[in-house]
């Protein structure tokens, strides 16, 4: 299968890049600048991409190419795309000026197209471009001819029609450059001439044909399932796989929304006739261990411990029933992968995510099918697979819980008050038919209690927050512009139907420099 290759600089959107790429039909992954040329022979690249990034090429540690990269690529005949600072650094490496002190450029820019036959083929001579630099070129290397400009960038683009190296001074990959994707399709199916092989249904009949033979046809695989769509698509495909060779354990945490262990339990025994779901109800125990404890870290450490605990309790039990358990599948994907090995090294650690990890003692091996695969790629195979739409398109629900949104030290009384306000929202959210277009929305109790009137009786309750969400990334998000009517209704019917609060906020706070989730 052909691969475009993502080699990445530091920049925000290199996911995006290769989402991009994927939706076009060519595999693609992103790699580390640094890597060895070695290495890269080894992966055998069809096309390569170098992403933007936040350095300027004059920086010390800024990140470099070794020399030998463009021997290798012109030799090999490998097309190579640089945007933004990958164009600064091809420019700079090959003998062409960079200039510092320019003018910075961010936002949309209309691009003059000088040249129509590599990357602009079947563009018109004006395009609008996103523009987010502040070093540019001043000066291209001898074979480089430029191919389009701006009015505050003579050189936006230049390209090199021996050697197939381009490089373009805006972001084709964001939607604020319109017609992006065009100009991605040409790089990647005029220039690089990669074949579309990159197709979900094939991907699941491999995958599934893989997990057969990796497991074999007596070993047994644990799976810890948590309702969501990563974990849930995972178990389906493993079931598809190896049948009731997997056994899933679901983890009652006692703060799971109001009947969602319920839900979880109907969808996989009943609908899906899996035989080996293990259910696990915890909640004394996970509700023991938090009495008391309001420090948000010190919420998280307990429950992520707890359900390490519990998660290896049951798998030692099966284990002894079933010696022939050797496998631990995971529902990791692709960006989880990337973020741990690469971004989140440098970046401040603002709160502990503790998901399903492994033990360390564990002796079992690691599969995980759903490694290479994006969100919605997961998704879109969790469709054909048959799973309902409902729990495919489910929000994303934190692995803590209920816990992270009910704000200070939690008993079950305030989150049972939680459960029946989140689903009175829910329920209106989704009767608005804006759910699909929400990233989250959800309750959160604040423990200050307020003084209402209810009828002829004065109220001393606590306040339910309204969170709403929009995002693409999840690391920028902006609070929903709900309808205020719409608004006032959910308040209403929480006020009017919960007892335990007697007043409703809408939190109006954006990512950065809010969090979505409030601990
Ligand atoms: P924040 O609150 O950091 O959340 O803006 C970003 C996204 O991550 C989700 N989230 C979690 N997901 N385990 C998870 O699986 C966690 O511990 C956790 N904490 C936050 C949050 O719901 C949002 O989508």
């Amino acid at each position: 299968m052909d691969k475009i290759f993502i080699m990445d600089m530091g920049s925000q959107y290199s996911h995006l890049i290769a989402r991009r790429v994927r939706e076009l039909g060519i595999y693609s992954e992103i790699i580390p600048y640094n890597i060895s040329i070695s290495d890269l022979m080894f992966l055998n690249p069809k096309g390569i991409i170098l992403s933007g990034g936040p350095s300027s090429v004059y920086e010390e540690n800024s990140p470099k190419l070794e020399k030998s990269f463009y021997e290798y690529v012109k030799t090999q005949g490998i097309p190579v795309l640089g945007i933004c600072y990958g164009l600064h650094l091809i420019i700079h490496q090959l003998g062409g000026k960079i200039d510092p002190n320019n003018k910075k450029e961010y936002g949309k820019t209309e691009l003059d197209i000088l040249e129509f036959d590599s990357l602009f083929y079947s563009l018109n001579k004006e395009e609008i471009v996103w523009m987010s630099h502040g070093d540019q070129i001043s000066e291209i290397p001898a074979g480089f001819k430029t191919l389009a400009r701006t009015k505050n960038c003579p050189i936006a683009a230049f390209g090199n029609e021996e050697f197939n190296i381009y490089g373009v001074q805006f972001h084709p990959e964001v939607v604020h450059t319109a017609r992006g994707t065009i100009m991605l399709k040409n790089f990647i199916y005029n220039i690089v001439g990669a074949k579309k092989e990159w197709k979900l249904n094939s991907w699941i009949e491999t995958n599934i044909e893989s997990i057969k033979k990796e497991i074999g046809p007596n070993n047994r695989v644990i799976l810890g399932l948590s309702g969501g769509v990563d974990s849930s698509v995972c178990a389906v495909l493993l079931h598809n796989a190896i049948g009731d060779r997997l056994h899933c354990i679901f983890v009652n945490n006692g703060l799971l929304r109001k009947n969602e262990d319920l839900e979880v339990q109907k969808q996989f025994k009943e609908k899906l006739n899996f035989k080996n779901f293990h259910y696990i109800d915890a909640e004394r125990l996970f509700l023991e261990r938090l009495k008391g404890v309001d420090d948000p870290e010190e919420k998280r450490k307990i429950i992520g411990h707890t359900f390490i605990e519990v998660f290896e309790n049951k798998t030692l039990e099966l284990e002894t029933e079933h010696p022939s358990i050797k496998y631990l599948a995971q529902g990791t994907i692709y960006p989880d992968r990337v973020e741990t090995a690469t971004t989140s090294k440098n970046a401040a650690k603002i709160k502990s995510h503790h998901n399903l990890t492994l033990p360390e003692n564990m002796k079992l091996k690691i599969i995980e099918p759903l490694k290479d695969l994006y969100k919605d790629e997961v998704r879109k195979i969790g469709k054909q697979l048959g799973i309902e739409a409902e729990l495919i398109d489910r929000h994303p629900f934190p692995g803590p819980g209920l816990a992270v949104r009910c704000v200070g030290a939690i008993d079950k009384e305030k989150l049972n008050i939680l459960r029946e306000a989140d689903l009175i929202l829910l329920e209106e959210i989704r009767k608005a038919g804006i759910y699909n277009d929400l990233w989250q929305v959800f309750c959160v109790l604040l423990p200050v209690k307020t003084v209402g009137v209810m009828g002829d009786f004065r109220t001393y309750e606590y306040i339910c927050a309204i969170r709403a969400v929009e995002s693409k990334d999840v690391m920028t998000a902006s609070f929903a512009k709900l309808d205020w009517d719409l608004l006032e209704k959910i308040g209403t019917r929480i006020i009017n139907e919960v007892k335990g609060f007697n007043r409703v906020v809408y939190d109006i706070s954006n990512k950065p420099p809010s969090t979505i989730e409030y601990e």
